[in-house]
Formats: C-alpha cells, sequence, structure tokens
C-alpha cells in the first residue's frame, strides 16, 4: 500500500504530460495584456494556494563535488550548471486535487530583468524520490538527491512569454503525511538561463498550482 501510495504521488508530483500552453487558445487571445496562461492557470495568476518553491541549489557538472548555498535565482547553463528546486506540499491542501507543476515564463516585458535566456531553449527535468530534496551547501553534483521518476513528457523547448504545464495528476498524498517534499533538477544541453523565481508582474519559475479532481 505504502509503495503504491508513493508511486503516485511521484507520479502526480513530476511525471505526467499536458499540452504546452502555447497551443491554448486563452494565450492567443489576451497575450499582449495578460500573463501566459495555461489549463492550470487560466489568468496566467498564482492562485492564493499555489505552492512555490522553497529551496533553490544549483548544482555544476564541472565542479562536481561544490556545494553551493542556496539561491533565489536559478542557473542553468549548456551541460555544466543545472538548478535543483524542491517544492513543500502540505498534505491537507491536497486532499481531492491534482497536483499541476507549472513552469511559468512570461515574456521579458513581463518579468522586467528577472531572467537571462540564451540559446534554442531544450530543457531536461530529472525527478527525484519523494521526501528528498535539495540540501544547501551538502547537495552536489555527485551527491544529488536520491532519484525517482522524471516527467515523461515533458514540453520538448520553454521559451519566454509561455507557462507550462510539467505534469498533472491526482496529488495521491495521504492526509496525515504532513509536508511531502518533492524535487527536480532543470538542466540543458544547448541554453544559458538565469531567473528569479517571483511573481513581479507575472510569475516566474515552479510552482505546484492546485485544481479540483473532478474524479475525486
Ligand atoms: C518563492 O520562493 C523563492 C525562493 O525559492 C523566493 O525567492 C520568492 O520570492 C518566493 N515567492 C514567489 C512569489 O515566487
Amino acid at each position: 500500500m505504502k509503495s503504491l501510495i508513493i508511486a503516485s504521488l511521484l507520479t502526480a508530483a513530476l511525471a505526467a504530460p499536458t499540452t504546452p500552453a502555447e497551443a491554448s487558445p486563452l494565450n492567443i487571445r489576451r497575450e499582449k495584456d495578460c500573463c501566459p496562461a495555461n489549463g492550470a492557470q487560466p489568468d496566467g495568476k498564482l492562485p492564493g494556494d499555489a505552492i512555490n518553491t522553497s529551496v533553490l541549489v544549483p548544482i555544476s557538472k564541472k565542479k562536481p563535488d561544490y556545494a553551493f548555498p542556496a539561491t533565489s535565482v536559478a542557473k542553468i547553463t549548456p551541460d555544466d550548471f543545472c538548478t535543483i528546486f524542491n517544492l513543500d506540499l502540505p498534505a491537507a491542501a491536497t486532499q481531492g486535487k491534482i497536483c499541476n507543476l507549472v513552469f511559468d515564463f512570461p515574456s521579458h516585458e513581463k518579468a522586467r530583468d528577472l531572467f537571462t535566456f540564451h540559446g534554442p531553449g531544450h530543457f531536461t527535468f530529472t525527478g527525484y524520490a519523494i521526501g528528498v530534496g535539495a540540501v544547501p551547501g551538502q547537495t552536489t553534483y555527485n551527491n544529488q538527491p536520491a532519484p525517482g521518476p522524471s516527467p515523461p513528457n515533458p514540453p520538448p523547448v520553454m521559451k519566454p512569454g509561455n507557462s507550462y504545464i510539467i505534469n498533472a495528476a491526482p496529488c495521491g498524498i495521504p492526509p496525515e503525511a504532513g509536508t511531502v517534499t518533492v524535487s527536480g533538477s532543470l538542466c540543458s544541453k544547448d541554453t544559458s538561463f538565469t531567473f528569479k523565481q517571483s511573481n513581479v508582474i507575472c510569475p516566474l519559475g515552479f510552482y505546484v498550482i492546485l485544481t479540483d479532481d473532478p474524479n475525486a
């Protein structure tokens, strides 16, 4: 039973696919005035119960034993820096909900100087085991959190002006679980990307958006 729950939570948190928001008519309609939308964020905003990252920790393939401190600016460079993000899900709030892991990526106009982006925008999302996450000052490239399933169908490309659902599935967290950490890393072979996880004009970065599960 326990492993079943764990498996479904992992699936919920980091693994299922959806169509990127680019194709959404909502996005096309009012792209100029609004924040980029997706199925879980029809107005492109963060709902009040959106779950923010708790910790961002860079790792570097070229400094594989260096443990970086926590940062508020994620850094990804081609085949070197990745950033691990932790999200702490409060079990009670997730009951009967779909956990949508999103990456909100507004245009420069809607995010001021909060990100830099150079390259074709191919990224890899690696999921870690449930209940583990990056530990600032401890986690390194050679000492990453224990492995877990990765999203099977992440967006093939991410570019400014879009809001992506990386994964959407029933949260599947038992009500008595307290707070459950899920984590993953963002890397790229071809793109340099820095962003400040923030919500200034539009949200920018990783969030979990809870939506009602019609089958719950
Ligand atoms: C979210 O968390 C990050 C650190 O992980 C912090 O810098 C940021 O201000 C928080 N708030 C929002 C809305 O992103």
